[in-house]
């Protein structure tokens, strides 16, 4: 008798978390997010900086590539010591950026366009000029714990920080506050107090940031940050890791068991997909930052969040093989959790080096394919659709606190600053980017021949190759296919979506760097003959040519996407 209604209910559970995804509305399943960063995407009033006028008279670009979402990287007051990731008023816009006003004509234009718009929610940390971190400073109530507090050590009667913690930024976690008498905790710049989720006054407030987004149009967040929420309430020291050549003040020298993934995080992800919920509209994308391991990086999504995948930033390079590749898309994807979930393929951001230099310019192109191609959401970085490279930038121009804080000899390999340069709209002053010659960061010098403008005027570019990968996302196979990943000889990658019914789609990526003939038909299990659907740029081959895939000769270092 007891055990019909357990059957059925799991019967109903099943169906439910399949069909759950598209009836509950997970918009973006099958679709690229565009980030954009706000000081380099359009400057409409000729200070040099971006702005969200800017963004919103660009927004038609977002709809000829054919995205859905842009996410915007912080909007919120900030005294940019981290470019916004320093927020001092979570419900307000910074001035540099523009006002709540021009906020809503943004949402309100994406609307008409059709497109969403994710925010960057930046929960471990606000800025010290943050009033309530004033008033946890004065210990009034309550926040007085809305920070990390402890007192020092005193060791050989001097003061010391209480633990061996480590700040993203170089140095000691812990700064002393003579007001306080004690030391907060930072994990990234000293400007950047980190919040205590122990607080539920702090967590409730938190919550209500949410709620204040979502009220003017949010369509979700990127979660920034996430895994460093919570730290051991005993402050133990980190294990130190030994002989890593960093220098002693890099936290890649500990184990950051103490500071990352404690459990406590998964909950409060959970609170807070519930209290979006409740908030009605379309369902809300809660993107998580975390860069951990996968079986972690799991939880996230039992958690109710998608959990950004780095592999193509964290574990794979430009010297990669097409096995480590197989070996890293097939570990995520078997990973994933059972039910509807979206896989997603970041293929660059604001943090890390841009993919074209990441992987080389004649790869510019094979990042953003395979997460055409694969399974899920695509989220590429503003500039990447154009195959924008780093800039390279001296200690003088540096102004990424990751870099200043490394100092002259080191800063070049902790700055961010190489990928944040303005995005590269024409040829004109500035890259058409701002109306002035002086912005935030310089130009990259390519700009006269690496823009949108010349692309979208020329027949092969990397914006041409991106536009078709996002017209096949949209075809049922890549909705709803399998997906195989297939190492084949001479280091060449396949990539399969197979569907009953309906055309398969390969993808092919040639790891060498020579001309390899290859028999795509026997190794994919595809016909003998094949359309060219497209191909990276470099590569002479027209699109629509039908090809013997029995005998098909891949280029060097070329992708090519076959139907
Ligand atoms: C991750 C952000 O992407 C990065 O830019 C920032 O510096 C840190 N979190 C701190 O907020």
């Amino acid at each position: 008798m007891l055990r019909e209604p357990k059957v059925l209910l799991f019967l109903f559970g099943a169906f439910w978390s399949t069909f759950a995804a598209d009836a509950l509305g997970d918009w973006w399943k099958d679709t690229f997010i565009y980030q954009i960063y706000p000081r380099s995407f359009k400057d409409s009033n000729g200070d040099g900086v971006g702005d969200l006028n800017g963004i919103t008279s660009k927004l038609e670009h977002l709809v000829d590539i054919g995205v859905s979402t842009a996410w915007l990287s912080p909007i919120f007051v900030s005294p940019m010591v981290d470019f916004g990731y320093d927020i001092a008023n979570f419900t307000d816009i910074d001035p540099i950026f523009g006002t709540l006003k021009d906020f809503e004509r943004l949402t309100a234009k994406a609307k008409t366009l059709g497109l969403k718009v994710v925010l960057d929610f930046v929960p471990n940390h606000s800025s010290d000029k943050h009033p309530s971190f004033q008033k946890s400073i004065q210990r009034i109530k309550p926040y007085d714990e809305y920070y990390v507090w402890k007192d020092g050590k005193i060791v050989n009667g001097t003061r010391q920080p209480p633990n061996n913690w480590l700040s993203g930024f170089q140095g000691s976690a812990w700064e002393w506050n003579a007001q306080r008498g004690q030391y907060y905790l930072h994990q990234f710049a000293v400007g950047q107090p980190d919040l205590n989720y122990r607080s539920a006054a702090l967590r409730k407030e938190m919550e209500n940031v949410l709620a204040f987004w979502i009220a003017r149009g949010a369509d979700g967040f990127r979660i920034d940050a996430i895994a460093l929420l919570f730290e051991d309430e005993g402050l133990r020291d980190e294990p130190v890791i030994p002989n890593t050549g960093l220098p002693p003040t890099d936290s890649g020298n500990l184990e950051h068991i103490y500071t990352r993934d404690l459990p406590e995080v998964y909950e409060v992800l959970k609170s807070w997909r519930k209290s979006v919920d409740v908030l009605g509209g379309d369902k809300k994308i809660l993107l998580t930052e975390a860069y951990t391991t996968i079986p972690l990086a799991m939880k996230y999504y039992e958690s109710g969040g998608i959990p950004m995948n780095f592999v193509f930033i964290t574990n794979l390079t430009g010297s990669s093989k097409n096995r480590d590749f197989k070996r890293n898309i097939d570990r995520w994807l078997s990973s994933m959790p059972r039910g509807s979930y979206a896989a997603n393929w970041v293929v660059g951001n604001h943090d890390n080096h841009r993919a074209a230099s990441r992987f080389g310019r004649n790869r510019a192109d094979q990042l953003s394919m395979l997460a055409g191609v694969l399974p899920g959401v695509g989220i590429i970085y503003n500039g990447d659709e154009i195959g924008m490279e780093d800039t390279s930038l001296t200690w003088d121009q540096t102004v990424d606190p990751a870099g200043c804080n490394a100092g002259p000899n080191k800063y070049s390999q902790y700055s961010r600053d190489p990928e944040r340069t303005p995005y590269q709209w024409d040829n004109t002053i500035s890259a058409g980017f701002s109306e002035s010659n002086r912005t935030w960061l310089p130009v990259n010098p390519n700009y006269k021949t690496l823009n949108l403008l010349r692309q979208k005027m020329t027949v092969t570019s990397h914006y041409a190759v991106f536009k078709k990968l996002v017209g096949l996302k949209k075809l049922p196979v890549m909705k709803t296919g399998t997906a195989e990943v297939i190492l084949m000889e001479n280091n060449i990658l396949g990539v399969v979506r197979r569907l009953p019914d309906a055309s398969p789609v390969v993808l092919l990526i040639n790891f060498s760097d020579i001309n390899v003939v290859v028999d795509a038909s026997t190794w994919l299990n595809v016909p003998e003959e094949l359309n060219v659907y497209v191909v990276s740029v470099g590569v002479d081959i027209a699109a629509g040519t039908r090809v013997n895939a029995t005998a098909f000769k891949i280029p060097p270092a070329a992708s090519v996407i076959l139907v």
